[in-house]
């Protein structure tokens, strides 16, 4: 069975204190943190970049890192973000400027692993010529750029064929993933599962990430 991994993303924390809410996140559950790379440009929202993933990744020497990069170039930040520390390197498909195929084998290149995401308005048919490419394929739940935002349940069809054709690839899901969202998510196939404000905001993280983790693994 595949396993199944719950990825907090740190995006709508005390940014602050972002190693000690890195920290608790882990030690709550956490199997890997999210990290929402954004660069103003390819979503109209600035966070933060490899400079801080570095600092981070030198205070917390053994988790496993995903960059999920929101960005109209990105293959510009490969050798950074890998210098910094990032495990899952998971880039947008839509910029036409990106050559996928070869940032791609870049990032393989590197060390790194590769994530394709998609957001709200791609459909399969745009991705589809890139899944042997990829080790992990995000299916945005919202548009990208803000956390706190309302799941978007008509993208589950997506999720439902990538799992019905590729019942071994790891599919994330990001955006509005909460108690409430999980079980669509699940019954559609997602494994991964990145999950902000419904962590973040709650008061016992450690009880949200261990029922989010049971609905996926039930
Ligand atoms: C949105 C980010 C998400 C976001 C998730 O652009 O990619 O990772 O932080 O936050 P919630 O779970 O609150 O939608
Ligand atoms: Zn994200």
């Amino acid at each position: 069975k595949l396993k199944c991994r719950i990825g907090p993303s740190v995006l709508n924390s005390d940014l602050s204190q972002l190693y000690a809410e890195s920290q608790k996140l882990l030690d709550n559950g956490a199997d890997y943190l999210h990290l929402d790379v954004m660069d103003g440009n390819f979503v109209p929202n600035l966070t933060f970049g490899h400079p801080v993933v570095k600092c981070l990744r030198k205070k917390i020497p053994n988790a496993f890192f995903e960059a999920h990069m929101m960005v109209q170039n990105p293959e510009q930040w490969i050798e950074p973000m890998n210098n910094a520390g990032i495990n899952l390197y998971t880039f947008h498909i839509e910029p036409v400027i990106t050559d996928v195929i070869r940032v791609c084998r870049k990032i393989k290149e590197s060390g790194m692993k590769v994530g394709l995401a998609i957001k709200p308005g791609t459909g399969i048919e745009d991705l589809r010529c890139y899944i042997d490419h990829a080790d992990v394929i995000l299916v945005m739940t919202v548009e990208p750029g803000f956390g706190g935002q309302k799941f978007l349940q008509d993208m589950m069809p997506k999720v439902q064929w990538l799992r019905h054709n590729y019942p071994l690839l790891d599919i994330e899901v990001d955006g509005g993933v909460g108690l409430n969202t999980i079980t669509a998510c699940a019954e559609a196939g997602a494994n991964m599962i990145v999950s902000g404000t419904a962590i973040i905001d709650s008061i016992d993280q450690a009880a949200v990430i261990a029922s989010l983790r049971e609905t996926v693994e039930s």
